[in-house]
């Protein structure tokens, strides 16, 4: 029998077309029946919707090896979900979510895919209208990031946080799509890295550390000649792993030499890394993962980022301020539990 996988009748758009079979499910004599309701290359209209809203139906079906089908279909139709007003804050964050994990992967597992960037900067360009437009998305946003660490789910938690980050910091509308888009890639060169060295449990020898420090530059080597992306994006990529005190890789730039975004990418990199469970150790919760930054990375990160980093996560209701002065205000109330 073939199986098969529930998806939200919310997460359905008018007027598209659905490019797989949709099901509802009955029972008869208690035994689970799947009966047809919409075939794949379908108009969904209006009356389709109202006869689901009358007959209560709130979950279809779609055959489990459709999955990849369904998930392109939404990416192909972000931006009308997103301006869906009928649909929640909490479902349209979770479709943002979960269009970005698609896309990711497909970038990381398939080098050669075509429209790579196209495909990050479309997501990008959606999300940033949304967070600019919807105030919620900011709490349901950071409720659907993924907790357990994966490359993929870690490139896109940097990209929602970078991005309500950037808000927070009183980005423009052009700095956000080059922050998100920057973030989302900052780790692709690790598609080049062996995965025993990349998944090891253990410590790494120094041969194995070499390799692992190549990332930055292989990432900007892969993607100089993609399309539409962006000199401040590639600065991400190139720099994430650079120091404010100069030690970092790959050149050991410090201070305002980084770039404001890659500084922005340091932070929360390493945040994201310490609040999601690693095959080596469990995550911390937020507050102990920035007490950790601050007694162990100090130097490493630029300060008064990182205070605008902890006032903001402790800030479901962004305030209105621009980035240029973020160094010269008084730290919040948050980021002096933590520097006291
Ligand atoms: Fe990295
Ligand atoms: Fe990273």
């Amino acid at each position: 029998m073939k199986e098969f996988l529930p998806i939200d009748e919310g997460t359905l758009v008018e007027d598209t077309e659905v490019d797989c079979d949709l099901f509802i499910k009955s029972h008869v004599n208690g035994i689970p029946r799947y009966v047809l309701f919409c075939h794949g290359g379908e108009m969904f209209r209006g009356d389709r919707r109202r006869q689901l809203i009358e007959d209560n139906i709130k979950k279809l079906y779609i055959y489990a090896n459709s999955h990849k089908t369904f998930k392109d279909y939404q990416e192909k139709n972000l931006k009308k979900i997103l301006t869906d007003k009928g649909k929640s804050s909490n479902e349209k964050s979770t479709i943002v979510y979960s269009v970005a994990k698609n896309l990711t992967q497909d970038l990381l597992n398939n080098t050669k895919s075509g429209a790579k960037v196209e495909r990050v900067t479309d997501w990008v360009d959606t999300t940033v209208d949304y967070i600019l437009r919807d105030e919620k998305s900011f709490s349901n946003l950071i409720k659907v990031t993924a907790h357990d660490y994966q490359t993929y789910t870690h490139s896109v938690n940097l990209s929602v946080l970078g991005l309500l980050f950037g808000k927070y910091l009183n980005l423009g509308s052009n700095c956000l799509r080059c922050l998100g888009t920057g973030m989302l890639l900052h780790d692709f060169g690790k598609i080049q890295i062996p995965k025993k060295i990349l998944n090891k449990h253990g410590s790494l020898t120094s041969d194995e550390f070499k390799v692992i420090i190549k990332h930055p530059e292989a990432g900007v080597t892969l993607l100089t000649d993609e399309n539409g992306i962006s000199e401040e994006s590639l600065q991400i990529v190139a720099q994430h792993h650079e120091n404010y005190d100069g030690t970092g890789y790959p050149s050991g730039i410090g201070g305002n030499d980084i770039h404001l975004f890659a500084r922005v990418t340091r932070i929360i990199d390493t945040y994201d890394a310490l609040t999601t469970n690693r095959i080596y150790r469990n995550s911390l919760k937020p507050f102990s993962a920035l007490v950790e930054m601050r007694e162990t990375m100090e130097n490493c990160l630029d300060i008064e980022l990182f205070k605008e980093f902890v006032c903001f996560l402790g800030d479901a209701d962004p305030r209105k301020r621009t980035y240029e002065n973020y160094g010269n205000r008084e730290p919040d109330q948050e980021a002096n539990t933590i520097y006291n």
